[in-house]
């Protein structure tokens, strides 16, 4: 498990969203959705939305969701859980650090803790 510096806490306003790739231990690159809530944490999920190919990054963040421009759908950026219609199903929440100023992500560690249903 490998933690990647994928962007700059100063390009990651709050209640913003952006689309890094992050490359795993085993080679794959993984897109991953950087959401900064409006309180200031910053979380990483999965960036494609479970319902379509739509890049998650592109979102709008309102509180701890970020919603699919798509369709509607929403994500709860700190379980991964899908809150929102026609989304179902859950993304990945992966571990992130910041030091000094840089976020770092570890696509190696799915730190989800989805809901029972
Ligand atoms: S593609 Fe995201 S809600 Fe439909």
């Amino acid at each position: 498990m490998t933690s990647t510096v994928v962007a700059s806490l100063a390009d990651l306003a709050p209640g913003s969203a952006m689309t890094v790739m992050v490359t795993s231990d085993s080679g794959a690159t993984v897109p991953v959705a950087l959401v900064r809530e409006s309180g200031g944490d910053v979380y990483a999920i999965g960036d494609t939305c479970t319902h379509g190919e739509v890049s998650l990054g592109e979102g709008d963040v309102e509180g701890h969701e970020v919603e699919c421009w798509a369709h509607g759908g929403r994500f709860d950026v700190r379980s991964g859980d899908a809150t929102e219609l026609p989304a179902m199903e859950p993304v990945p929440v992966y571990s992130v650090s910041i030091v000094d100023g840089a976020i770092a992500v570890d696509v190696d560690a799915n730190i989800a803790v989805t809901k029972e249903n």
